[in-house]
């Protein structure tokens, strides 16, 4: 029987879907593998409960770095895993459209299908994630008037503006939330000379809320790099927000020169439908009103917005011949 599956990598979360039976499988992009054999152990939430069964041998990775697969190796046994969990079987005809970034070359692709191939699927196709999401918020990006969709995630910023099926003008920028929590990590070494998690600096980023960022203080534990031993500082919002608006500052700039190469018309559409802020970094508090005042244009967001590439790539599948092959 024939099966057909979208597949969205992140550099944080792995989401896939298949055309009938309408479910995510979501996943945190983490494996356990076996260090002597370079075997995948688990993936996902069962990679964290492995570690905990089989210390030692077995080390956590983040297989996916800036949205691209780091070692094909890996890559091959991820791939295979995921689409067996999602209901691949190797006896049936198995279609796949992947997610692609705005600059990822054909070569990245070329792995990409050979991969999948090797994990038994007959036809990959790819869509670009902005393309893909914009078809889930169902915006009229055949039509003649300007459309705008920026996805912000974990290890990309992707922004685009489309008309008439196409893309007009794109920025793919190689940085995102990963980036914010290496900074608030090398600020806690340069200033407080201790070593933080960046799990733990990830974690500061999802709850700092910027209202109160004079007056909260925030609890930071973590080990003196000169003594080893554990220690904690108090730090307020206000210090880490300029940490993390180092970073945004450079994202945002980054994806409104995408407006100085867009034809007049096209941007005054832009004043009248806005543009459509996704991915899980635009969850940070008020991303959406820096973005806004940047732009000056009207910023939609959206309640999950980490969902709408995949739920794009699924409502794609019923056109997959149409799409991309490399
Ligand atoms: N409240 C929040 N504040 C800031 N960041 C958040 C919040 N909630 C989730 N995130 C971040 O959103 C990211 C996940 O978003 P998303 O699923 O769009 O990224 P991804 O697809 O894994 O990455 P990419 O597409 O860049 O490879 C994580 O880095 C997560 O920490
Ligand atoms: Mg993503």
């Amino acid at each position: 029987m024939s099966k057909y599956f979208a597949v969205d990598l992140g550099t944080s979360l792995t989401k896939i879907s298949d055309k009938s039976r309408k479910r995510y499988l979501i996943e945190p992009t983490i494996a356990a593998v076996d260090t002597d054999s370079a075997k995948l152990v688990a993936f996902g939430t069962d990679a964290l409960s492995v570690i905990d069964a089989k210390p030692g041998r077995v080390k956590i990775f983040k297989p996916i770095r800036y949205g691209q697969i780091e070692d094909l190796n890996l890559g091959r046994q991820i791939i295979s895993h995921l689409l067996k969990k999602a209901g691949h079987n190797k006896l049936g005809r198995s279609y796949v459209l992947v997610s692609t970034y705005g600059d990822s070359t054909k070569v990245q692709q070329r792995a990409m299908v050979r991969s999948l191939k090797e994990a038994g699927v007959h036809e990959v196709r790819f869509l670009e994630s902005t393309i893909a999401a914009s078809i889930d918020l169902n915006l009229p990006i055949g039509e003649p008037v300007g459309n705008m969709v920026i996805i912000l995630g974990a290890g990309r910023c992707e922004a685009a503006v489309l008309s008439l099926g196409s893309v007009v003008t794109s920025a793919s920028l190689g940085m995102g939330a990963t980036d914010i929590d290496n900074s608030i990590k090398s600020h806690f070494i340069r200033n407080y000379n201790i070593n933080v998690s960046t799990l733990f600096c990830g974690r500061l980023r999802e709850v700092i809320v910027r209202d109160n960022q004079r007056f909260t203080v925030h609890n930071i534990v973590g080990y003196d790099i000169s003594t080893g031993e554990t220690v904690s500082v108090d730090v307020t919002a206000e210090e880490l927000w300029g940490v993390i608006d180092e970073v945004l500052s450079q994202i945002i700039q980054g994806i409104t020169q995408v407006l100085t190469s867009t034809p007049p018309d096209i941007t005054n559409d832009l004043c009248q439908s806005g543009v459509y802020l996704l991915g899980g970094l635009t969850r940070l508090d008020g991303l959406k009103e820096m973005v806004a005042e940047a732009m000056e244009l009207p910023v939609h967001t959206s309640s999950n917005p980490e969902m709408h590439v995949i739920g794009g790539l699924r409502k794609s599948l019923s056109h997959f011949s149409d799409m991309t092959k490399v």
